[in-house]
């Protein structure tokens, strides 16, 4: 499953996932190639929403994996290998790093990663996938936001070659340690859940409550406690509200 034999880098695009899924059709991709962008001009976040980055500053990137002939039902595990790879890499550089359901990263209660991972099945299992990652790396201004990057973090200039490398090499070795060893992967990813076990303030189609986060089933749905009553949930369903609870 090795990724990173060969990196494209591109000036200005789109999307680095819509440019791997537009390669794909011509099937002029091979495996574990990273696409790269100094610019994205429609970058794609979560939930239909745009990811903007001043152009230079942080990575945005794509990842095309083959024949990845994971079941449909197990589609979390990539997200979890994708998580868990950001996480060594930000502890490499001394961050302390958590992982924000379903599809963030934080460093000290502020958002430094985002993932978008899109899916082509065939049947009922997964045979290709274009993972993006944007990582913010040394942008400082970050507006109304509440995020962060790696400079912002640590004060000194990162270049962004160092920090794709260090992706991919523990992209690669946090696939092959975890996939044979799925229990391990759900214990990793878990020990490192932001506000697992700490209550918080969260909303769905009942209201705004308080609920304590106990983890995340294999399906990928949330499992939040609410006044002693557990419930699941997914991405549509719940909207985290504050890290404080009332
Ligand atoms: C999110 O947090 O909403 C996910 C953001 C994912 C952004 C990356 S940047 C590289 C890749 N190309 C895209 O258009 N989106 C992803």
């Amino acid at each position: 499953m090795e990724i990173g034999r060969k990196i494209i880098h591109l000036d200005s695009v789109d999307s680095t996932n819509n440019y791997v899924a537009k390669l794909l059709q011509g099937d002029e991709i091979d495996h574990g190639t990273v696409i790269l962008a100094s610019e994205q001009y429609a970058g794609k976040g979560q939930r239909s929403s745009e990811w903007v980055v001043k152009p230079g500053e942080n990575l945005t990137f794509s990842v095309f994996l083959d024949n990845v002939n994971v079941a449909v039902g197990k589609q979390f595990i990539l997200t979890q290998i994708v998580s868990l790879s950001l996480v060594a890499l930000l502890k490499k550089r001394n961050l302390k790093a958590e992982i924000k359901w379903p599809n963030d990263i934080f460093v000290n209660g502020k958002k430094i990663a985002g993932v978008l991972i899109e899916n082509q099945l065939r049947s009922t299992t997964i045979q290709r996938t274009i993972i993006g990652v944007g990582l913010n790396v040394n942008e400082i201004d970050f507006k109304n936001f509440t995020a962060t990057s790696i400079k912002n973090e640590q004060g000194a200039f990162v270049p962004l070659n160092d920090v794709l490398y260090s992706f991919i090499d523990l992209f690669n070795k946090t696939w092959s340690t975890f996939i044979s060893d799925l229990s391990l992967l759900d214990q990793q990813y878990h020990n490192n859940l932001y506000l697992r076990n700490v209550s918080a303030r969260y909303q769905d189609q009942l209201g705004v409550f308080n609920g304590l986060l106990l983890g995340v089933e294999p399906s990928g749905k949330l499992l939040i406690e609410r006044e002693g009553v557990l419930a699941s949930y997914d991405l549509k369903e719940i909207k985290f509200i504050s890290q404080n609870a009332l």
